[in-house]
């Protein structure tokens, strides 16, 4: 057998030199007559160590990394052995793989991400072997046994998502992925669709058969344009496999898939300005109900999940609810893959049943800041999240144990930050964002966050200190009350954190009290 050797082709891999590094590895063994098969994998999520090289001669695939184009001639002129200084051995074996529980992710970087035949090598398409043998309620109530909760951020349980849709009367159903992926510091669904995006394309079909849709739309925004690429390519593979289209696998059912594209807006993510986005609109936030699912797209039912959401669904047809509800803790059951970012050692993809606490997360996934410096705070759930201080770092990493702290898990995004941070800084950059990313539909929300940010500027500058304090208190208590959807209703959740958990950054500048 020849010397295979996997070069990731995922975008943070390649925007470390990783397409540099692939084209040096062919030009080198061709030179020293070394025949080798270079495979371009996925990324297995371990960004400190990318563009992470792997070589497999038989005998199981070891790692080598970070490597740079420098060392491709040595990592030849060794045959990549285990005493090169970038070898780490056994990929398997990385500790930070093998502490992980990866459900969903267990094909991330394994396989060549477009390949019909690696995928169903892998397990791809099993779940929708064993889909087409049950009725629509009968998958729908595995999807409920599992446990699985949307990973959007509002963790509402996906099998009573699609029991309405199931039920909802309508001449079409509509799945819709949400691909929008806005929260700061996450790239999960990015990894799901750059490396294995057959798996959601799976997922978006049960979903399908479930509900009785018969038409799928990713909405995906823009900045993921590799993303794009695969998805389109295994897209059109698919339909040339009969896993897509009019008669899936000769049964007679139908599903079609497009990828549509987002412009960019933050809000955009919120479902009903998705929805409207999709129709061809701006992306203004619906009044609910009717809930989407009820009077969705076009204002027929629709089905919409999260990326990571659908992308479960295939190791719960194929491995079973009870496989998957295995995983976790009380009501929140499975794997949430957690996305480590901002100033931190060991960024990357972790992906864990839920329970583990958020400090196994940052001080041992993590290895503590990338400065070295101690971790003063960190932000959970995107820009709407609260910040978390290092007293809370033993929180269980579970819905309910977050909401019983005011935080949210979200879509599990985990952004770091050491004791240089500024929280007053970060309280105005929460609301500056509202002020950008509003959509302006009501008041609390696009008039309140300008306030907000004139008011953190006052107690900045120390310009009546308790009053503003005061008034800014208000003003976060009346967004939270008054705001049509969560991008209004929860800004006041970081900023609220920041005054409370770190109340010494809004004294820094003297001032009358
Ligand atoms: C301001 C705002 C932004 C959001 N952005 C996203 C997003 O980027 N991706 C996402 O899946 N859900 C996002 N959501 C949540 C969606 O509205 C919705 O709950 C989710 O797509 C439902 O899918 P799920 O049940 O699978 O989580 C956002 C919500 C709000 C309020
Ligand atoms: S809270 Fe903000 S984003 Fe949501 S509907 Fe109101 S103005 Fe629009």
């Amino acid at each position: 057998m020849s010397l295979r050797v996997f070069v990731p082709c995922e975008t943070t891999a390649l925007s470390l030199g990783a397409g540099d590094v692939a084209t040096l590895i062919s030009r080198e063994a061709e030179a020293r007559g070394l025949e080798i098969e270079l495979v371009r994998n996925g990324s297995r999520g371990l960004f400190w160590l990318e563009p992470l090289v792997e070589v497999d001669d038989g005998t199981g695939r070891r790692a080598f990394g970070p490597v740079d184009t420098a060392d491709v001639a040595s990592l030849l002129d060794s045959h990549f052995g285990d005493d090169h200084p970038l070898a780490l051995g056994p990929t398997d074996e990385l500790p930070w793989l093998k502490q992980q529980q990866r459900v969903t992710f267990a094909r991330l970087g394994v396989t060549d991400p477009v390949s019909l035949n690696d995928y169903r090598a892998t397990g791809g398409f099993d779940g929708l072997h064993n889909a087409l043998e049950l009725t629509p309620q009968q998958l729908v109530d595995k999807v409920k046994a599992s446990g699985l909760r949307g990973r959007g951020g509002a963790a509402f349980p996906t099998g009573i998502k699609w029991q309405t849709v199931l039920d909802a009367a309508g001449a079409q159903k509509y799945i819709v992925c949400n691909a929008d992926e806005g929260d700061s510091g996450t790239f999960a669904d990015r990894l799901v669709m750059e490396c294995d995006p057959y798996m959601l394309i799976e997922g978006m079909i049960i979903a399908g058969l479930a509900v009785g849709a018969t038409q799928g739309y990713i909405y995906l925004r823009e900045e993921y344009p590799l993303a794009h690429r695969h998805l389109d390519l295994a897209i059109a593979r698919a339909e040339a496999a009969g896993y897509l289209g009019n008669n899936i696998q000769n049964s007679g059912r139908a599903f079609a898939l497009e990828v549509r594209l987002g412009a960019g807006a933050y809000i955009c993510g919120e479902e009903t300005s998705l929805l409207e986005s999709l129709e061809g609109k701006r992306g203004m936030v619906r009044a609910k109900p009717p809930l989407p699912a009820i009077e969705g797209l076009f204002g027929l039912p629709t089905v919409v999940n999260n990326v990571l959401s659908l992308a479960a669904v295939p190791s719960i047809l194929r491995d079973g609810p009870e496989h998957y509800a295995g995983f976790g803790v009380e009501r929140s059951r499975g794997t949430l893959p957690f996305q480590l970012a901002g100033n931190i050692a060991q960024g990357g993809l972790v992906e864990l049943a839920f329970g583990h606490s958020l400090r196994e997360l940052i001080e041992d996934f993590g290895g503590g800041s990338a400065s070295g410096r101690p971790v003063r705070a960190v932000q959970v759930g995107g820009p709407l999240g609260a910040y978390l201080s290092p007293a809370q770092f033993d929180t269980a990493l579970d819905y309910e144990a977050f909401s019983a702290i005011g935080a949210v898990l979200g879509h599990g995004g985990v952004v770091v930050f050491d004791d240089s941070v500024d929280m007053a800084e970060q309280a105005r950059f929460s609301m500056e964002f509202c002020v950008e990313e509003s959509c302006g539909k009501c008041t609390p929300c696009r008039i309140g966050s300008t306030r907000g940010v004139e008011v953190i500027d006052r107690i900045m500058r120390g310009e009546n200190r308790d009053a503003n304090m005061a008034l800014l208190e208000d003003l976060c208590d009346t967004m939270i009350q008054g705001s049509l959807c969560a991008m209004g209703g929860m800004t006041p959740f970081p900023v609220k954190s920041a005054y409370t958990l770190f109340p010494e950054d809004f004294q820094r500048q003297g001032g009358e009290a």
